[in-house]
């Protein structure tokens, strides 16, 4: 089986990881970084960029089951995504409201992602058909400080600080007492532990990428470990590796650059 992951830029490497540990499979990731930032874009332009990423997956490189690693593409171009493939599509919104689900003992939880997944209100939606309040909050500045790599600096931890306090007054005047915190962007979980210290104590931080690999591992009915992945960037090869290997855990060897915009069928 060949599994296609597909991110925006790094952030889904995270979800790589998890599956590479639970879902024998070779495995064929896309990073857009060319076209990244994702989240700051209408839904029109998200659509667009991830169908030819998920055409270059299935039709180019033989993917037979696409994993869209990306919350913005997940919340805003699933069903565009699925009307261009063949192949069995799993978003992380969908997994992501899942891990909620099984949190939160409150029914109240907090989402953070991007300005493009908050406005589409993916979440909110996803949550409350589980019976979940959620209250959703954009944090634009925590995908290019990721992307910078300023995971440990003090301009990242005064940002979430800020974003926590406005986060949790909206909490606060809408009622809700809420005890899990869901990371509703793939580029998160590399700040998680400065976003558990910005967090008021026995608040759940979750993220969708352990879930989102035992989601596929049930639906394709296997366990075990992944075979070898295969690199694919539109930008840079060089940063590509090297910022990538923090988000994978692991070095990454070959990255090969694709241009998705030339290429007539797309
Ligand atoms: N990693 C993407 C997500 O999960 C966001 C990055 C971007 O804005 O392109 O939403």
């Amino acid at each position: 089986m060949k599994i296609g992951v597909f991110d925006s830029g790094f952030g889904g490497l995270t979800v790589l990881r998890a599956l590479l540990e639970r879902v024998p499979a070779e495995y064929v990731y896309l990073g857009d970084t060319a076209r990244l930032p994702y989240g700051a874009k209408s839904r029109e332009t998200v659509a667009r960029y991830a169908v030819s990423s998920a055409k270059f997956l299935v039709e180019e490189q033989g993917a037979e089951f696409l994993v869209i690693a990306c919350n913005t593409a997940s919340a805003l171009a699933l069903d565009a995504i699925r009307a261009a493939v063949a192949v069995p599509v799993l978003g992380v919104v969908e997994t992501g409201a899942n891990a909620a689900e099984a949190s939160s003992t409150t029914r109240d939880v907090l989402v953070i992602a991007t300005a493009a997944t908050v406005e589409s209100h993916a979440y909110a939606s996803a949550c409350s058909e589980r019976k979940l309040r959620a209250i959703e909050k954009a944090c634009p500045l925590l995908v290019p400080l990721v992307e910078e790599g300023w995971i440990e600096s003090p301009v990242t931890a005064e940002v979430l600080r800020i974003y926590m306090a406005e986060l949790l007054e909206q909490a606060r005047v809408a009622g809700l007492n809420a005890d899990t915190m869901v990371l509703g962007c793939t580029h998160y979980p590399l700040l998680r532990a400065q976003i558990e210290k910005a967090a008021p104590s026995g608040l759940r931080v979750i993220d969708s990428a352990e879930v989102t690999a035992e989601q596929v591992a049930g639906m394709l009915q296997v366990s075990g470990r992944g075979s070898e992945a295969k690199f694919f960037a539109t930008d840079s090869v060089k940063k590509f590796r090297a910022l990538g290997s923090r988000f994978l855990g692991r070095e990454i060897g070959v990255v090969e650059l694709v241009d998705l915009e030339t290429a007539g069928s797309r």
